[in-house]
């Protein structure tokens, strides 16, 4: 038996946002092993080097633009006549306390990291309901569900995440379709970019925050996000799985 018989993936196609970052390479690499055909979605234009005639398009543009998440969902349609999973990974990060959070700062997290996901959401719903099949995975994070300094509007969106995720479950189970968040610990990417010199080598240096001892490769997320999306987790909904090396075990 293969892989792509073991995960049922095969054939079918996933939206992927934020697909230019360390994460949603990780996970378009690993869903086309599984032999998806992929639309994968960024905001920055390196987002095209990802293309593979046939079975990767790809598409430009701000994830918390409704006319993105309509063209993203339309492309899946057009070019694969189809859309099964969508993978609301596209995210960003503000370091702030609250009292140095501005409202500009504020809209701006809150747009890319919530609406974005909510956005994208409805799109696919749309289609997933009429095909009564479908599953979203969304990429929240421990500060979904603990508190951490620094980070007030990304832990609001965050948090907001891992909400709308139980909603969606809750609202669209009856129409087949599941809905679930991975919460990942420090994750060794890119994310950090402006605002370190050093992203990976700064996230890295948090692995003593974790029982593990360590922090997550890109590719450790991508797995997760693959098994949600799999009929292997065909009995999983409105779950905030923690990918977290145990941080919020402590
Ligand atoms: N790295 C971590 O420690 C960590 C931990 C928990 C959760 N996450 C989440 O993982 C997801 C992926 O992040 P990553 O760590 O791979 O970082 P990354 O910066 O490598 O990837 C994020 C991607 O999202 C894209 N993006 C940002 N704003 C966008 C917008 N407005 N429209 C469209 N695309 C946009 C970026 O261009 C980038 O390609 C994010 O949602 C992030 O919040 C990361």
């Amino acid at each position: 038996m293969n892989i792509d018989t073991i995960s049922g993936l095969d054939g079918k196609v996933a939206l992927v946002t934020g697909a230019a970052g360390d994460i949603g390479r990780a996970t378009v690499a690993l869903l086309r092993a599984h032999g998806m055909r992929i639309v994968a979605e960024d905001i920055h234009p390196a987002v095209a080097e990802l293309a593979e005639p046939g079975c990767v398009v790809t598409l430009t543009g701000d994830v918390g633009d409704e006319q993105t998440a309509r063209a993203a969902v339309d492309r899946a349609l057009g070019e694969f006549g189809q859309l099964d999973v969508l993978v609301n990974n596209a995210g960003r990060t503000l370091n702030k306390r609250a009292l140095d959070t501005s409202v500009d700062e504020w809209d701006a997290i809150l747009a890319t990291n919530a609406r974005g996901n909510f956005l994208h959401s409805r799109e696919a719903l749309r289609v997933m309901v009429k095909q009564r099949s479908g599953t979203i995975v969304s990429v929240a994070s421990v500060v979904s569900s603990v508190g951490m300094p620094d980070l007030a509007a990304y832990a609001a969106s965050k948090g907001a995440i891992a909400q709308l995720t139980k909603v969606l479950a809750v609202e669209y189970g009856e129409h087949g379709i599941r809905v679930n968040a991975v919460a990942p610990g420090v994750v060794e990417t890119n994310i950090l970019a402006g605002i370190v010199e050093d992203s990976r080598a700064t996230l890295a240096s948090y692995g003593h925050l974790h029982p593990l001892g360590r922090v997550a490769k890109p590719a450790e997320i991508a797995d997760v996000i693959a098994w949600l999306a799999s009929p292997r987790a065909s009995f999983v909904t409105g779950a905030l799985i923690m990918a977290d090396g145990g941080y919020t075990a402590l």
